[in-house]
């Protein structure tokens, strides 16, 4: 082998990392080499115990082995199955499942490879819906300030995280967006579900009166903002959205990537806040993160409305080449049976109370500005430093990576989003660890 070859080994310099401070990651890397239920094993043979779920995706934990089982199997006997004109069983199977487990009337599943296209696949179903049923001038999409879709230009266009957008041009046109429902001047430190800023809601309405409710095809909001930095719902905020979309003919999204899938003690939030919207875009918690894969599922009206025409001509024309991956299907048939056999989709409720309050105890220690929570998500926002942001919170991410413990960081807010396996005493653990840090970083 050349040394030109054998040194490609080693070198970091060719993966342009997504999301990551590229340069100072490449001075000090952070390896990941192994993974086994609630830790990953680093590259210098430790132990950390993840608090993050890989990113809000591993809900089952690491590497479970009827997960493994499936997957080694699956490869093995069909590898890949075109989805376009052809099926295989397991894609069908995985629909009826996910179906049964959502709320009526979201019984139709469309399969996407991410939560990116999970969204583009929402926002486009949603144009084209309000097209077949006549109403083809609703062409404006709806989203909201700090909301997080995913990287794809629908989503971009409909997020409102200031650093995704701002590079990468006009986006789609036709876009507009509510306020955000942060408020820490009345909210916080709340525990669970804030009760002040229902009238948020209210933006909807002020958007409506600007655009003519005609011009408007479907609101997209993240029921419970997770990557913006954990921002919870008012009280009367969400079913207020959904009686302001009923009113004008406007379709409601539910964009539950990191919502799904148990993460806040029901299968979904639509389950949890007891609304249910139009579209719900999934992916991360479908497969446990195992093998990248996302659902869309659809309203039955929605589905019913493309069945019409003649019946060899393809309804909507959309669809990935790995949608319904048979491998992607056979992993997340493996978690769900996982989810059902160990109680996961509602375990979280069990611990919501334990999590909320050893978070809450982290209130004392320096710098924190406000605590936020609900099901298995929390969050801990720190002061910046001054002309430095993001900079305390990349602090704590390092310290506590060398500390033994995954968090995730978004500005100067600490996630957190354990698997959902759990223990009392690893959630002990995570508030401990975090204590040390926070105490001992500047
Ligand atoms: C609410 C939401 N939507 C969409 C996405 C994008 O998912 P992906 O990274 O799989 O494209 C994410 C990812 O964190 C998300 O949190």
């Amino acid at each position: 082998m050349s040394g030109a070859a054998s040194s490609q080994t080693n070198n970091l310099e060719a993966f342009w990392m997504p999301f990551t401070a590229n340069r100072q990651f490449k001075q000090n890397p952070r390896m990941f080499v192994g993974a086994k239920d609630m830790h990953y094993t680093t590259s210098d043979g430790r132990q950390v115990l993840d608090a993050t779920a890989g990113l809000w995706c591993c809900n089952a934990g690491h590497s479970r082995p009827k997960v493994v089982e499936a997957v080694q199997k699956q490869v093995a006997e069909l590898d890949y199955a075109p989805a376009f004109q052809m099926g295989h069983p397991k894609a069908f199977e995985l629909a009826a499942r996910l179906a049964a487990l959502m709320p009526k009337p979201l019984d139709h599943v469309f399969f996407t490879n991410s939560g990116s296209e999970s969204v583009d696949t929402a926002l486009k179903i949603a144009l084209a819906y309000q097209r077949a049923i006549g109403q083809g001038t609703r062409t404006r999409l709806i989203g909201r300030e700090r909301g997080y879709h995913g990287v794809g230009f629908g989503g971009i266009s409909v997020g409102g995280i200031v650093s995704n957008r701002k590079t990468f041009g006009t986006m789609l046109t036709g876009v507009d967006h509510m306020r955000h429902t942060h408020d820490p001047a009345r909210n916080a430190f709340s525990r669970g579900i804030p009760e002040n800023g229902a009238e948020y809601a209210e933006d909807l309405i002020r958007i409506i009166q600007l655009h003519d409710p005609s011009t408007i095809a479907a609101v997209i909001v993240e029921p419970v903002a997770g990557s913006t930095g954990v921002l919870i719902p008012p009280k009367g905020y969400l079913e207020r959205l959904r009686q302001i979309c009923d009113d004008n003919g406007i379709l409601l999204i539910f964009d539950e990537v990191i919502t799904g899938f148990g993460r806040l003690g029901s299968p979904f939030a639509t389950d949890f806040f007891g609304v249910t919207p139009d579209l719900v875009t999934t992916a991360k918690g479908i497969t446990s993160g195992v093998i990248p894969m996302g659902a869309v599922f659809c309203a039955s009206k929605i589905y019913e409305a493309f069945m019409t025409g003649p019946e060899h001509m393809i309804e909507l024309f959309h669809g990935y080449t790995y949608s319904a991956h048979p491998i992607a299907c056979a992993a997340a048939l493996a978690t769900l049976d996982t989810y059902e056999e160990e109680g996961l989709l509602t375990r979280a409720s069990e611990l919501a109370q334990y999590w909320e309050d050893g978070l809450h105890g982290l209130k004392d220690c320096p710098n924190v500005i406000d605590i936020r929570n609900l099901g298995l998500i929390g969050a801990i926002e720190l002061t910046p430093i001054d002309g430095q942001p993001t900079k305390r919170a990349f602090s704590a991410f390092l310290k506590a990576y060398d500390d033994g413990l995954l968090i995730r960081t978004t500005g100067d807010i600490i996630a957190l989003s354990p698997p959902l396996i759990i223990s009392k005493t690893q959630i002990d653990e995570i508030f401990e660890k975090l204590r040390k840090v926070l105490n001992s970083i500047d």
